[in-house]
Parts: structure tokens; C-alpha cells; sequence
């Protein structure tokens, strides 16, 4: 099988100068691509990441590659909520402001695994966590200019069942768990942006398009070998897959154009902004992580 031509839009222009913009699962794939191209535009970028070794290997490596020496690395564990307050405590003490939150990184998770919470870990990684750390930012986002949140969504996405977020009831498929987990995330963008849209902060979700990338590395068995290589052949370009989310962080387009779905950097329609369900979703995440409702 042939492997798609990744097609290049017209690059992004913006002189993000003394902008800071966080990028978590910057270690790789997509989220390494739109730290990389951040920081190409002059950003001060925070790679964010749970392992140590793999910050600062794609921190020494994007600020080689753009000659920008304002690359630099946080520990953030996405599955811990100590980590996460570790992690925003830092950023305020460091910055005081921030105008990028690009919530990038997500697991496929094959098998049910629970999080350092106590909480099924596709939910805690790529809902929770992505919740917790924008209430923690919440107020440095508000100092910043023209800030922005990015969340990296799917249209791979559906099936929330908000009974059952956990799958302590449902019988556990990783599938159907990050389906749901990125219907979540969406859900939350509206909120989200309905909340922080007085602040000036836009909200927006993005879809980066079907991507190369290690996101079926936990697959297991022949599922696993038939799912990477799938991906591996079929998928575009990481920096294809960063363009609609860096566009989204950084473009004077898409500034102000808060609670949209974008997708090829065109909005799409999204099913999922019922308000009661958002409400219901809302008082979850605040009660799993212990933050206030009207944050
Ligand atoms: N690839 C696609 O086709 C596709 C399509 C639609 C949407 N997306 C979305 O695009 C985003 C990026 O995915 P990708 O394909 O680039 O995946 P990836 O290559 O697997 O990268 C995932 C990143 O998340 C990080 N991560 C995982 N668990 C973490 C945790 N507990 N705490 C902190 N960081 C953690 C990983 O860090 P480590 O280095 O520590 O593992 C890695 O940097 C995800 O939100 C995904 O859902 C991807």
C-alpha cells in the first residue's frame, strides 16, 4: 500500500515572541510537532511530560532544530492529580502567566488500568487530567494575552455514558473508552469556553486528522501488529497532524473563535453540546478532582 502524500497548508505566520505555551505529550508524535512549531514562531514552550528523559530529549532536540533556546521541560503526570498540582504550581511560580494550553496527550488503553487516583486511566488521562490542569491555569490564562486553549480532540469520538465514565459497570473495551473520552473532551471545550470566554481565552477543540504515531503502542497480540502497522503506513505526517491544532494556538484567524470543533482548520458541526449533559459532566470531573465548580 502506498503511503498518502502528507498535504502541507500554508504555514501558520505569527511572532509568538515571550508567549509561553505549554504543550503536554510533547515527548512525541503530534503534540513534539506542535511544541516544534511553537517554538519555530518564537514561543517560550514547556515540554510536559511524565518522563524525564524524554522531555528533555525533545527539548534539547526542537531547540536545536529552531535555534530557539526557550525550550524547556516540567515534570507532568497526567495520571496523578499531585503531579498535575505539582506541575501547575510550578508554571505560576515560573511564569505567572500563560497563553498557550495545548492538552495533547492521551492513551489507548487495551486492557482497564486505574490511575494513581484510583480512576480507570484512559478517563483520568484524557478527561480528568486535561480538567484539572485548566482549572489549575485557569487564572494565568486570564493574565495572558490573547490566550488560548487547544484541545486535541477526535472524530473518533462517541458512546459517554456519564452513569458509567469509569466502566465499573460496562464491561471494559479500550475502544469504547477512548471514544468516550474524547466525546468528553469536547464537552468540556464548550464549557469551557463558555466560562473563560469573558476572560478573552479562547477554547477550541481540534481533530489533527488520522496520524503516524505510537497512540496503539499498548495494543497487544496480532490486534496491536495490525493496528500500528495501519497507522504506521496508512496515517499522515505528525506535522500534518499539528497543523489544525498550531493553527488553532496561534493563527490571528482563529483568535476569539472560542467553543468550535476544527477540523482541517474548517469548523465542524459537533452533536455533543447538549447543556444538561455538559452540566452532569462538569459536576463529575470537578468531584473526581476536587476542584470548585465555579472555577
Ligand atoms: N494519531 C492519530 O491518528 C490521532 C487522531 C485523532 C486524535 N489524536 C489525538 O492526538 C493527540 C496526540 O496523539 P498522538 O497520536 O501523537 O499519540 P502519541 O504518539 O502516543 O503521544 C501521546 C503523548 O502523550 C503522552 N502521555 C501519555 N500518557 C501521559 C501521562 N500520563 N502524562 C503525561 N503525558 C502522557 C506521551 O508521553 P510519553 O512519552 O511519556 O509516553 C506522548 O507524549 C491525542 O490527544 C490523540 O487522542 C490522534
Amino acid at each position: 500500500m502506498k503511503r498518502p502524500r502528507s498535504r502541507q497548508a500554508e504555514p501558520v505566520r505569527a511572532d509568538l515572541g515571550g508567549r509561553v505555551c505549554i504543550v503536554t505529550g510533547a515527548t512525541a508524535g503530534i503534540g513534539k510537532e506542535i511544541a516544534r512549531q511553537l517554538a519555530a514562531l518564537g514561543a517560550t514552550v514547556v515540554i510536559a511530560g511524565r518522563n524525564l528523559a524524554r522531555t528533555e530529549a525533545a527539548a534539547e532536540e526542537i531547540a536545536r532544530d529552531t535555534g530557539n533556546e526557550a525550550v524547556e521541560t516540567a515534570h507532568l503526570d497526567l495520571a496523578s492529580q499531585d503531579s498535575i498540582r505539582g506541575f501547575a504550581g510550578e508554571v505560576v511560580e515560573r511564569f505567572g502567566r500563560v497563553e498557550v494550553l495545548a492538552n495533547n496527550a492521551a492513551v489507548w488503553q487495551p486492557q482497564r488500568h486505574l490511575s494513581a487516583d484510583g480512576i480507570e486511566l484512559t478517563w483520568a488521562v484524557n478527561v480528568l487530567g486535561p480538567h484539572l490542569l485548566t482549572g489549575l491555569l485557569a487564572d494565568v490564562l486570564r493574565k495572558g494575552q490573547d490566550a488560548r486553549i487547544v484541545n486535541v480532540a477526535s472524530r473518533l469520538a462517541g458512546g459517554l455514558d456519564l452513569s458509567d465514565v469509569e466502566f465499573r459497570r460496562r464491561r471494559y473495551n479500550g475502544i469504547a473508552a477512548y471514544r468516550q473520552s474524547k466525546q468528553a473532551l469536547r464537552m468540556l471545550s464548550w464549557t469551557w469556553a463558555e466560562r473563560l470566554e469573558a476572560d478573552g481565552v479562547t477554547v477550541g477543540a481540534a481533530h489533527p486528522g488520522f496520524t503516524r504515531s505510537d497512540i496503539a503502542r499498548d495494543v497487544g497480540g496480532w490486534q496491536g501488529t495490525v493496528v500500528r502497522a495501519f497507522f504506521g503506513r496508512c496515517g499522515q505526517s505528525p506535522q500534518c497532524g499539528a497543523d489544525t491544532p498550531l493553527w488553532l494556538a496561534a493563527s490571528s484567524q482563529a483568535q476569539g473563535q472560542s467553543g468550535r470543533f476544527w477540523v482541517k482548520r474548517r469548523e465542524w458541526s459537533c452533536p455533543y453540546r447538549d447543556p444538561a449533559a455538559r452540566e452532569q459532566l462538569w459536576e463529575i470531573l470537578c468531584r473526581q478532582s476536587h476542584i470548585s465548580t465555579t472555577c
